[in-house]
């Protein structure tokens, strides 16, 4: 299982990539927000580039926004292994699917509480990754829904049944408690608990173990 940190990039706080930077997390979440697709907007991307000044790790950026497009291209020029778009927005996906494939990055779809895990079938073969929400996308902090447990079951069970290489994330309200709800996830995305602890290496290992 991998862990994947949320610094919770609306706040863009340099200190905690420099702190996480140090510990053996796989990727840094970057949450990009356009006031649209969620309410909430992060910083424009002139800034939230410089993330590279404070991190060798690799980015799983996660676009809630309208229309990706050009944010797809901006952080493809970024050390990005995945990035995920919401599957509700209404752009032809398998395009965007391609456009960042071309960069020779993994695509992923996320897919928002209120969406049924269905509608993310006819794309498996296509993607790398679906990001379950286990909440509203639009900022940390907040409950994971108990109801995603049966979305990651039948999510699993497709993939297995179709022999696919997809692989399975699953975003928001996850800590010491609800990780052990998901645990056949690939990777758990984590803010808020790594975030607000004293010590991220420990919280790390902890959620992983
Ligand atoms: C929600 C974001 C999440 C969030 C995770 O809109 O997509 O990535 O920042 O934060 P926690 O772990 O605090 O729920
Ligand atoms: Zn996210």
């Amino acid at each position: 299982m991998k862990i994947s940190a949320s610094f919770l990039s609306s706040h863009y706080i340099s200190r905690d990539l420099e702190k996480l930077n140090v510990t053996d997390i796989d990727y840094i979440h970057v949450d990009v927000m356009d006031g649209k697709f969620v309410r909430q907007k992060s910083l424009p991307f002139k800034e939230l580039k410089n993330i590279y000044k404070y991190t060798s790790k690799r980015l799983d950026v996660h676009l809630m926004e309208k229309d990706p497009r050009k944010d797809i291209r901006n952080f493809a020029l970024l050390n990005c292994e995945f990035i995920t778009i919401p599957i509700e927005i209404d752009v032809p996906l398998f395009d965007y699917i391609d456009l960042i494939h071309r960069y020779g990055i993994k695509a992923g779809l996320a897919i928002s509480p209120h969406t049924d895990i269905e509608k993310v079938y006819p794309y498996l073969e296509k993607i790398d990754l679906v990001l379950v929400m286990a909440v509203e996308p639009g900022m940390g902090g907040q409950e994971f829904m108990l109801e995603t447990t049966v979305k990651l079951a039948k999510l699993k069970q497709k993939i297995e049944e179709e022999k696919l290489k997809v692989l399975i994330s699953v975003d928001g309200g996850i800590n010491l408690e609800t990780k052990d709800y998901v645990k056949d996830v690939d990777i758990l995305v984590s803010g808020s608990c790594i975030i607000h602890s004293d010590n991220f290496q420990e919280t790390i290992t902890k959620l992983r173990s």
